[in-house]
């Protein structure tokens, strides 16, 4: 794909749909009882992965237009699957789904694509191993990960690292287990999984840092409207504000608290970001309009990293634009990502011109040099490809994203709308 500078960005959009919450909708819609009805759901071939291992073990699933209809199993409907369980590029399918699978009364194989094969999956083996889960993965924790079905008994786990998907996998093993399950975060992640599950009847309470799971007898299907996904969004609020001459309104994008620290960090960089018709729903969601700014470097850190460690990419586009020194830490996780996020953003901005160095967990970029086109790979890795296309449309001269094709995991009409808003 060849990229040249825009003379601005203006328009107004919808963002792909929310992936997390639309891999939710599946999982738990496939483990309720009756029809879960999953609107405006998430086309992109993450999602189309969890949907094709639920068709696997028994779950009829009906896709029309933007619409997923789900005609759950109950909780202990779900069937052994003859093939192997594929999961592609998705880490969320695959440690939901290891969560999921260990307390059935069947046997499971779960494998993914080459970056899956390399992402750890001890994190997940080892709290469902303490639970009584007969889970083993390749070289002591890569997929594929084979599961013997077992009962489960109730833990309290201290989690070493704030990931939802860790969370996430344990608490939909709790719900099978025999007594309470308590799951301590370092720090807070996204909690699409507990607030989906207590609409369909689940009984998960969340303190300050713990999240506590009492098991119930039977989930029942509801019906969900997927909000734009804010970590899509983020391409087009840093697009629209290095991009002089932009205004961009983008419509209903999700706006749940362990998510926005995208927008805190672009305010704080001195962004201009208003946010109008807000719908306070327990999943909100709310306009948000940009235009063109000067940005200024600030320092990342601490608890704000697991409430935008995927929009990471493109706050150090954001950065290389800046006057000044932004500072990323604490951002070790972008290390096991779909690629190496820490080394892929630092090769592709050198390339670019700007000023980086990466850190063990992060990056330090002095911005505001003259940005320059160049051939960017991509790591096979939609958001650094959606990043460096962003940072394209303001770079001097000419770029190429090779393989633009893998953006299609969690945006596939990431150009189409691109295209429509380019001046
Ligand atoms: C996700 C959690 C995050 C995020 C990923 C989606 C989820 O990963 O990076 O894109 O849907 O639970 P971690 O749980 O590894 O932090």
């Amino acid at each position: 794909m060849i990229i040249n500078k825009v003379k601005g960005l203006r328009g107004e959009i919808n963002v792909a749909s929310d992936k997390s919450i639309s891999h939710r909708g599946v999982i738990i819609g496939a483990i309720s009882k009756g029809t879960t009805l999953v609107e405006n759901f998430l086309m992109g071939e993450d999602c189309l992965s969890t949907i094709s291992c639920f068709e696997k073990m028994g779950v009829e699933i009906i896709i029309k237009g933007n619409s997923v209809t789900i005609e759950g199993n109950g909780l202990h409907g779900l069937k052994a699957s003859n093939e192997v369980l594929y999961t592609g590029n998705s880490g969320t399918t695959t440690r939901l789904l290891c969560g999921l699978l260990a307390p059935q009364n069947f046997n499971s194989t779960i494998d993914g694509d080459a970056s899956i094969r390399k992402r750890p999956m001890n994190r997940v083996i080892k709290p469902l191993s303490e639970m009584g889960a007969h889970i083993e993965g390749k070289n002591a924790g890569y997929a594929p990960i084979h599961i013997k079905g077992s009962k489960l008994n109730g833990i309290e786990y201290t989690m070493p690292v704030a990931s939802a998907q860790l969370k996430s996998s344990i608490i939909l093993a709790g719900l099978y287990a025999f007594g309470q399950t308590k799951i301590k975060e370092p720090i807070s992640s996204r909690n699409h999984t507990e607030i989906m599950l207590n609409g369909f009847g689940g009984n998960i309470r969340s303190d300050d840092n713990a999240v506590i799971v009492n098991p119930v007898e039977e989930l029942y299907g509801n019906r969900i409207s997927v909000p734009g996904d804010i970590s899509s969004a983020a391409f087009f609020l840093v697009g629209g504000l290095i991009v002089p001459n932009s205004e961009i309104v983008i419509k209903n994008v999700g706006l749940n608290k362990t998510r926005t620290g995208i927008i805190d960090v672009l305010k704080s960089m001195g962004g201009s970001i208003t946010i109008e018709n807000i719908n306070n729903e327990i999943e909100p969601s709310a306009d948000i309009i940009v235009k063109s700014s000067e940005l200024k470097g600030i320092e990342v850190s601490g608890d704000l990293i697991p409430r935008l460690i995927d929009e990471i990419p493109i706050i150090a586009v954001a950065a290389a634009f800046a006057k000044g020194t932004t500072v990323i830490k604490n951002a070790e996780e972008l290390k096991v990502k779909e690629s190496n996020r820490i080394e892929a953003m630092e090769n592709e901005l050198k390339k670019a011109n700007v000023d980086i160095i990466g850190t063990d967990d992060g990056f330090i970029i002095n911005g505001g040099k003259n940005v320059l086109g160049a051939n960017f790979e991509t790591y096979n890795d939609h958001r650094i490809a959606m990043s460096m296309t962003i940072l394209a449309l303001a770079a001097d001269g000419e770029s190429k994203i090779q393989n633009p094709d893998c953006i299609k995991i969690s945006y596939p009409e990431f150009f189409d709308t691109l295209r429509r808003i380019s001046l």
